[in-house]
């Protein structure tokens, strides 16, 4: 058998008597989201170490779990704390766990992060719902043997961010007077930030945003069918676009600043996607 498939099912295996319900919604939840799961009405969680094969996060402040709880009456699973490539880990262990959801029952994968804005129009604070990405300077979690029991070889990515999601976000926004941009999140492997004329490059290339994190989940998640929507926090303005220095703190003070609109613009959405 395929070895990364043979591995995903021995972590399905290990976790599977411990999933209080059949989720309907993931929800990968990014910087400054991460304590989302604690005012809701837990049913459950994992903590990711005792998952056979996973790969633990190390980054500060991301608590690693699974988390199932009920948003807006909607079953959703969520991770608390995401694995990066900047980690070292394996493009394929990087998306085990979006992989997991899904075979948790979740058809619908809604992600989150903190991201640099590259548009102009956008400012620190700013939230962006994802209509597109660029995964192309990252390497692919699909490369290999194809896992035939999950998707095709060769993945149609017309549509990653489905249009149906992305009008229903647009307008669950708009309802709760939440102001929303728009744009195509492009995926560096980090851990540096980019230098200015990386930042130069990304922006004639089309994005608007960039961080470390998404499009290598999304890849996976579209490979499998998932519907799939988007939301970033721009944490800041990319490198060169303002006079300052990027550190991670300021990463964190932004997004962190933000997170009570965005917890609530998430928790009226995964209601409204329970309805589809
Ligand atoms: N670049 C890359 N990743 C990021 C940034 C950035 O400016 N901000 C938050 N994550």
């Amino acid at each position: 058998m395929n070895k990364v498939y043979e591995k995903l099912l021995k972590s399905y295996d290990s976790i599977k008597e411990k999933i209080p319900f059949t989720p309907k919604v993931a929800l990968i939840l990014g910087s400054g989201l991460g304590d989302f799961a604690e005012s809701l009405d837990i049913k459950g969680s994992i903590d990711y170490n005792t998952i056979e094969g996973f790969p633990v996060s190390t980054v500060a402040g991301h608590k690693g779990r699974f988390v199932f709880a009920d948003v807006e009456g909607v079953p959703t699973v969520i991770m608390q704390g995401r694995v990066h490539l900047y980690e070292g880990y394996e493009p394929t262990d990087v998306v085990l766990p979006v992989r997991l959801m899904k075979m948790m029952g979740a058809d619908i994968l809604f992600v989150t992060n903190a991201a640099g804005g590259v548009n102009y129009d956008f400012k620190a604070g700013d939230l962006m719902l994802i209509s597109d990405h660029i995964s192309s300077f990252v390497p692919s979690a699909l490369k290999g043997e194809n896992i035939d029991e999950l998707g095709v070889r060769f993945p149609d990515m017309s549509d990653i961010y489905d249009k149906e999601i992305c009008g229903l976000i647009e307008k669950v926004a708009k309802e709760n007077q939440i102001e929303i941009k728009k744009g195509v999140y492009l995926q560096t492997a980090g851990p540096a930030y980019e230098s200015k004329a990386e930042i130069r490059m990304f922006r004639i290339l089309g994005a608007d945003a960039v961080g470390m994190s998404t499009a290598i989940e999304t890849t996976v998640a579209n490979h499998m069918g998932m519907k799939i929507c988007g939301i970033s926090c721009i944490s800041n303005l990319a490198c060169g676009m303002t006079d300052n220095p990027l550190t991670h703190e300021e990463v964190k003070e932004t997004a962190d600043r933000t997170a009570p609109v965005f917890k609530k613009l998430v928790s009226k959405i995964i209601g409204e996607l329970g309805k589809m």
